[in-house]
């Protein structure tokens, strides 16, 4: 493990958390985990946590508004990793003065891992939810911070295995809906390969002070291409709706929480192609499939495969 940093992730027993604790723990990193007391007697979190311990992670008890606890589990790490939820975003205000305090943190990653906040042109209630993680962005870039920032597209595990219809819990085999024209590019990732390429970026001088945008080719898909590649998969077609933007825009405004954010995140990423739509510039960051080609990412075909 020599020359390996040592590894922190806040938030590592949440839905993209673990799978980053794991990468860190295969990629060889001495790697620790923030987790709450209450956590550990939870009998699915407590499953999580016994891989971990397999795994040979150390597990470090804290809370995010515990700031000893956080000062402490800092102090004996080179790179902090947040992977904490929606509704502890605005308050990672505490993990970045836990970092000023300990003052040895070669890198943090803020929890992003979805659209790039900056670059996108989302409308409300998904453009405040981005709003906020750019300003963690802000207040890092402000506190002087080395950080690395991961735009990781959409995740395969909540997209695909609905074929992007939002409650649905299979893929459809008669009939599909299709936002906009269908024709905007997304990223879809399967969340092991989130994990592996935030991993390789963690001691990658190339990525400091940047962004890894995990858009890798095969994973790149409109709205129209995947259906058609899920009609190739199941040897059928479906019969196809087009929702208007118009009319998805005035379904967002009449939906409740949190509804109205799934659809605004949808028009964001399917009718604006929030994914795609701007070039990555190495002023600010590079793409992860062709940072690291040695990784085998799992591409949408094969993810798709399985519900066939
Ligand atoms: N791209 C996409 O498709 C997509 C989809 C969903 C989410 N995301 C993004 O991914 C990131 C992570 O979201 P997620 O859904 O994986 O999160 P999550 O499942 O809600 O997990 C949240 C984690 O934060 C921990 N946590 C909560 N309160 C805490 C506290 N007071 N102190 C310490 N830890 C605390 C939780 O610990 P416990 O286990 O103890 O509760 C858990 O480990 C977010 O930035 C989110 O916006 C992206």
């Amino acid at each position: 493990m020599a020359g390996k940093s040592k590894v922190l992730i806040i938030g590592g027993t949440g839905y993209i958390g673990k799978f980053i604790v794991e990468a860190s723990a295969k990629e060889g990193h001495p790697t620790f985990a923030l987790v709450r007391e209450s956590t550990i007697s939870d009998p699915v979190k407590g499953k999580v946590i016994e891989n971990f311990e397999n795994l040979g992670v150390q597990l470090l008890y804290g809370d995010l508004y515990d700031h000893e606890s956080l000062v402490k589990a800092i102090k004996q790490v080179d790179v902090v990793i947040s992977a904490v939820g929606q509704m502890q975003i605005a308050d990672q205000v505490k993990i970045i003065a836990a970092i000023k305090e300990a003052g040895n943190v070669k890198r943090f990653f803020p929890s992003e891992f979805g659209t790039d906040p900056d670059l996108n042109t989302a409308v409300e209630p998904a453009k405040s939810a981005f709003a906020i993680k750019a300003q963690i962005r802000r207040t890092i870039e402000a506190e002087g911070i080395p950080y690395t920032y991961v735009p990781a597209n959409c995740f395969a595990g909540y997209f695909l295995p609905n074929l992007l219809q939002p409650g649905a819990t299979a893929p459809p085999r008669d009939k599909v809906v299709i936002v906009g024209n269908g024709n905007p590019r997304a990223v879809f990732n399967s969340e092991g390969d989130i994990g592996t390429y935030t991993i390789k970026a963690v001691d990658d001088p190339r990525t400091l002070n940047k962004s890894l945008f995990i858009r890798p080719p095969k994973n790149t898909y409109s709205f129209n291409e995947i259906v058609a590649l899920w009609e190739k998969l199941i040897g059928k077609t479906l019969e196809k709706t087009y929702v208007p933007e118009d009319q998805l825009l005035k379904q967002i405004q009449e939906s409740p929480i949190p509804m109205n954010i799934v659809l605004a995140i949808s028009h964001s990423i399917f009718v604006n192609g929030d994914n795609t739509n701007f070039e990555i510039e190495p002023s600010f960051g590079f793409e992860a499939s062709e940072l690291y080609p040695e990784v085998k990412y799992t591409t949408v075909e094969e993810y798709l495969s399985r519900f066939v």
